[in-house]
């Protein structure tokens, strides 16, 4: 193509460098330049209703920002102080909190106001338990507990299973939750040595059905009831646990500290058990609750718990 032709078809601003190298001025394409006249409406449309403009130490408010709105916001301190100021998006998002705030507090009034058997009992108020619940348990107990409550082998007990050890009725569970819990259990390795540890922890594999050497087990059994080491003294004389002190009941087949599931030979269980018999148990803590959620919100994760979670006794 020559230099003329080119010249004919295509406009150009007229500037040549080089000889041959041209400034083309080609027209925008109409859509776009529509496109470009729409986008200048629209500001103008958004600056006369919605706040836009700063001026001095002020800004434009906009049509929508003529509408006063009040609200009751919470401070660093934590009081609450009720604002009034105009429409923006920040007092719309407050606005929208508050009402959803209001609408919570009439369930949390609810619960406050019914006892544990009437809040589970009410499928309304339990649709609210199970949602504002399941927001509670992730934010606060999850951490230990486990998403869904299953809990962790060595950490912290499963809360979805009938298994309590301080009790599952509604009662003991608030208890649990307000005060906290530590259960103890002192150390046997100045007590019982590593014949008598072999032979107790036998006898604590016996009753829930593991593998275990049948004559130590019974040995086992004169130790465990006897007064040197005292274990029936907090486990009962049945082994099945004493709630008032959480001590685990020793007959089911749920472990907490020694992982007697977890471990695949004889040797390992006998090994978990008599570890823990020999360190004694004063790790897992549960913390107390009853200074950092309100009397309303531990009811609310109390039937959370016992109904939504499903261990409830
Ligand atoms: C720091 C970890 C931790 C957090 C957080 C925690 N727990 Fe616990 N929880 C434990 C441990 C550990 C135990 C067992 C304590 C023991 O055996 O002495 C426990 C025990 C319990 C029990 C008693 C179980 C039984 O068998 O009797 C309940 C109920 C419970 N927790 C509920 C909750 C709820 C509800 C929350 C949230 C508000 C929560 N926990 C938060 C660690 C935790
Ligand atoms: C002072 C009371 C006390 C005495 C005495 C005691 N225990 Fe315990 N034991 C506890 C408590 C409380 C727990 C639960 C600890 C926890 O969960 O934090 C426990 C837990 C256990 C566990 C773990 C159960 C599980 O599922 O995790 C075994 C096993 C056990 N004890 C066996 C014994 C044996 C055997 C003896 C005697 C040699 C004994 N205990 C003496 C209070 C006691």
């Amino acid at each position: 193509m020559s230099q003329d032709n080119k010249k004919a078809t295509t406009q150009t601003t007229g500037h040549v460098w080089d000889d041959d190298l041209e400034e083309l001025d080609n027209p925008l394409p109409r859509w776009w330049i529509w496109g470009f006249y729409v986008t200048f409406a629209f500001a103008i449309v958004y600056w006369l209703f919605y706040p836009a403009w700063p001026v001095a130490n002020t800004y434009t408010k906009g049509i929508a920002g003529l509408n006063n709105v009040t609200y009751v916001a919470t401070k660093a301190d934590g009081t609450q102080e009720t604002k009034t100021t105009h429409w923006n998006m920040r007092s719309k998002l407050m606005v929208e909190m508050n009402e959803l705030k209001a609408e919570q507090k009439q369930y949390f009034d609810k619960v406050a106001s019914k006892s544990f058997e009437e809040v589970a009992k009410d499928p309304e108020l339990m649709q609210f338990v199970n949602s504002a619940g399941k927001t509670l348990f992730a934010t606060n107990c999850a951490p230990c507990h486990q998403a869904g409550g299953q809990g962790k082998v060595k950490f912290s007990p499963n809360l979805t299973d009938d298994h309590w050890q301080y009790g599952g009725a509604y009662e003991n569970i608030e208890t649990t939750i307000i005060a906290g819990r530590n259960g103890v259990m002192p150390s046997f390795k100045a007590i019982l040595n590593d014949e008598e540890l072999s032979q107790v922890s036998s006898y604590v594999l016996s009753l829930s059905g593991e593998p275990h050497n049948a004559d130590a087990a019974k040995l086992g059994d004169a130790i465990f009831h006897g007064d040197k080491a005292g274990c029936y003294a907090c486990h009962g004389a049945d082994a099945k646990g004493n709630p008032a002190i959480g001590s685990a009941n020793l007959t089911d087949k749920i472990w907490l500290w020694p992982d007697v599931l977890g471990a695949k030979t004889p040797e390992a269980k006998l090994t978990e058990v008599k570890t823990l018999i020999y360190d004694g148990m004063n790790k897992g803590v549960m913390p107390v609750w009853g200074a950092r959620l309100k009397p309303e919100q531990i009811k609310l994760l109390t039937v959370y718990v016992h109904d939504s979670l499903g261990g409830g006794k």
